[in-house]
């Protein structure tokens, strides 16, 4: 790789410091490497307290199939819509595809028992599953077994030692006089992991509850099924199934420990949520309806994500996004439905939109409300009664999006009014620029390649500050990524990431929050609907991508004062920038490979254009920024290497009495860019952290080729 040293040049003249020039090229490359000044006693902003966060929606089965903890897939029997977009339209079910017949349950039939099973619509259990199952059992006794069996979400998960809780809703037929047995079976039948017994089926709809557990030698697996069986004649129906593992900080209704558990690592001060598309959805009628996703799980209806082509049963509602937050110690940064989804669906403002506001209007009352409130009341009823700490709230998800001209500017208005009127604390946020009202904070959105990273990596140092007399929205990068690697990012991938990420810090007095997206990815087979997603996981496992160690190491390595460097030799590498016709670049740009949506399959969205092929440019292949702490004086530097090369780097701080000799390094590399983890080798690229001496106030160290470091100074 050719590569040719380039210097970024501050002004450090006031408190401020300002970047001169964009990278420009030099001449020669110096024999010492990189050279950074740090003046430890000046600042150019501070990094807020949530920084770094989450955002979330249900994407490539991110709580049914992830998070969520519950294992029956078609809880409900609700799910009978196709479960995949067609390739050749995205946004339509694949052709032919219609099912009607009940998905993720068979009949089991075993020892000479036999029977049927079918939907019937005639015994409902509630306005909320209007179908239920029957099981017609025509012969059965002794050691023989009729019954149905769910298939989960890609088998039902098997650990050692585990209590699973089991509830199920069912009635019988006058005449039948036996019970129901509940397995988790491997799904050859030939090993029972873990069983329990209801004695006997009452006439009228009644809930039954089991612990079921496993042995402590029972084998991890996801090759099982949950069975429901008797070994009596006659009709059963039933209602609704619902099977838990143990759940992280035993939330009832509540989420998978190990996923949860890298999140927790991740030291998330925010969760951006419900989406994305998700929020908004093809059509009114598929959005995010919060009102919906409330009270007893067997009482929710659910609803198709046709934004990701598959079943939601909205157990993982809006009280679940608030649990989550609080057994994270993040705080809710709230997306309401603005009026608009996906496929061009729009209101006026007025009678039209008046109702979506006054349903946001609602939404903030049942986060924040008091219990004497008319949902805060309702909260209490669902279980929380303390109101929920909430300060910023998202009007809609990239709105840009919207054809009409002037669409959002009404809309977001008729929000902003309603919302500053009734909570003037509330920080509103927009998705794209406005005219008509000065937003708190606009979120933009980035998708791109490692190269497109590094080249847009100093636009932020660029931007304009002042603007609208000083009144200009702050920044939320409420959802970026280095799109490289499938199904979770490669080392490309995380250098691309980190690259941007020393950008977003270094003007984090502009920057108030930013969020990788998307988050999780299920990466068994059909999981995935948008590639390179930053936590991958199966039925039994999951495992951060290298992207995933970039986020968890620099949210837990800064300081709150960025302080001002000056950078000079910066090694770069030529680059052909793609030919014109391709997407990427600005903010909420589409993907850089399939546009809005994403979808694996979705062929690159808008016209197509004839190649202009641009001149080959140089891009930088280090990245860095300082921070300190202000409690305790601890200097974070942090170096990205994208290149090959060993890199020795010089760095002189300035502005302290001395800095001492002992420090840390925590570093991610790899051996190749194209190296990554993955569900059988999980931990390939992990951060290291190693005690270092012989630094100070100037000193030189040489970083790894393909590397992300973070250097600790203990300064005074
Ligand atoms: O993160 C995936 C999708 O990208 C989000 O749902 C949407 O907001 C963006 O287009």
């Amino acid at each position: 790789m050719k590569t040719t040293p380039v210097s970024v040049q501050r002004l450090c003249a006031t408190s401020l410091c300002l970047l001169l020039s964009a990278p420009r090229l030099l001449q020669a490359q110096s024999a010492t490497g990189m050279n950074l000044r740090i003046r430890a006693d000046q600042i150019t902003g501070r990094v807020g307290p949530n920084f770094y966060g989450l955002m979330t929606e249900e994407i490539n089965y991110a709580y049914e199939g992830g998070i969520y903890g519950e294992l029956v897939r078609n809880r409900n029997f609700k799910e009978t819509v196709p479960e995949r977009r067609s390739p050749q339209n995205p946004t339509q079910p694949t052709p032919g595809k219609q099912a009607k017949d009940l998905v993720h349950w068979s009949l089991v039939q075993d020892g000479g028992g036999a029977g049927s099973m079918e939907l019937d619509t005639d015994a409902p259990l509630n306005g909320a599953v209007p179908a239920t199952l029957k099981l017609t059992i025509s012969q059965a006794a002794g050691a023989q077994k009729v019954g149905i069996a769910n298939d989960g979400f890609w088998g039902i998960p098997v650990k050692p030692g585990s209590q699973y809780k089991a509830m199920f809703y069912a009635k019988a037929a006058t005449g039948f006089t036996g019970g129901v047995t509940m397995s988790i079976m491997s799904n050859d039948g030939s090993t029972v992991a873990a069983s329990g017994q209801v004695p006997k089926i009452g006439q009228t709809w009644q809930k039954y509850e089991l612990t079921l557990n496993t042995g402590a030698n029972a084998k991890a697996s996801a090759e099982n099924k949950l069975v429901l069986s008797t070994n009596r004649p006659g009709t059963l129906w039933f209602g609704f199934v619902s099977l838990f593992p143990p759940t992280y900080k035993n939330r009832p209704n509540g989420n998978r420990q190990d996923i949860m558990q890298l999140m927790a690592n991740m030291h998330p001060k925010f969760l951006r949520f419900p989406g994305g598309n998700y929020l908004e959805g093809n059509t009114v009628e598929t959005r995010f309806d919060w009102k919906k996703t409330l009270g007893p799980i067997e009482e929710r209806p659910g609803h198709f994500d046709d934004a990701w082509g598959y079943w939601s049963s909205d157990g993982f509602g809006l009280l679940e996004y608030l649990g989550w937050c609080e057994d994270l110690g993040m705080e809710p940064v709230l997306a309401v439905y603005a009026g608009y989804s996906m496929r061009q669906v729009r209101f006026k403002p007025g009678p039209e939109l008046d109702p979506y506001v006054k349903e946001a209007i609602e939404e903030i009352e049942y986060l924040t409300g008091d219990v004497n409130t008319t949902w805060g009341a309702r909260r209490a009823k669902d279980g929380h009664p303390a109101p929920f700490k909430l300060q910023y709230v998202e009007i809609g998800n990239e709105d840009n999006f919207d054809n009409v001209k002037g669409s959002y500017d009404g809309r977001f208005t008729a929000f902003y009014d309603a919302i500053r009127g009734k909570y003037p604390d509330l920080k509103i946020i927009a998705t794209t620029e406005v005219g008509t009202r000065v937003p708190d904070v606009i979120d933009e959105h980035f998708y791109r390649s490692e190269e497109d990273m590094a080249l847009h990596a100093y636009d932020y140092d660029t931007r304009s500050r002042g603007g609208r007399g000083g009144s200009a929205p702050k920044v939320f990068v409420g959802e970026w990524a280095t799109r490289v690697g499938s199904p979770t990012p490669n080392m490309h991938g995380a250098l691309g990431d980190a690259a941007w990420l020393v950008g977003l810090e270094r003007n984090a007095d502009l920057i108030v929050m930013n969020c990788y997206a998307p988050l999780f990815v299920n990466v068994n087979p059909g999981g995935m609907q948008w590639q390179t997603d930053l936590i991958g996981y199966n039925t039994i496992s999951s495992y951060g991508s290298p992207a995933y160690w970039v986020q968890q190491m620099f949210s837990t390595h800064h300081g709150d004062l960025v302080l001002p460097i000056t950078v000079a030799n910066i090694p770069t590498a030529e680059w052909q920038q793609p030919a014109a016709g391709r997407r990427g670049g600005g903010p909420n740009a589409g993907a850089v490979d399939g546009g809005r949506g994403g979808a694996v399959a979705a062929p690159a969205a808008g016209p197509i254009q004839v190649p202009l092929t641009p001149m080959p440019r140089q891009l930088p292949l280090m990245f860095v920024n300082a921070t300190r702490d202000s409690a305790n004086g601890t200097i974070y530097v942090k170096i990205v290497n994208r290149s090959g090369n060993a890199q020795p780097v010089h760095i002189a701080i300035s502005g302290l009495t001395s800095v001492e000799s002992a420090g840390k390094a925590t570093t991610l590399a790899a051996a190749s860019p194209e190296d990554t983890n993955t569900i059988t080798e999980p931990n390939k690229i992990v951060p290291v952290t190693a005690d270092l001496t012989g630094l100070g106030s100037d000193f030189n160290r040489t970083v790894p080729p393909y590397s992300i470091t973070i250097l600790e100074l203990n300064g005074k």
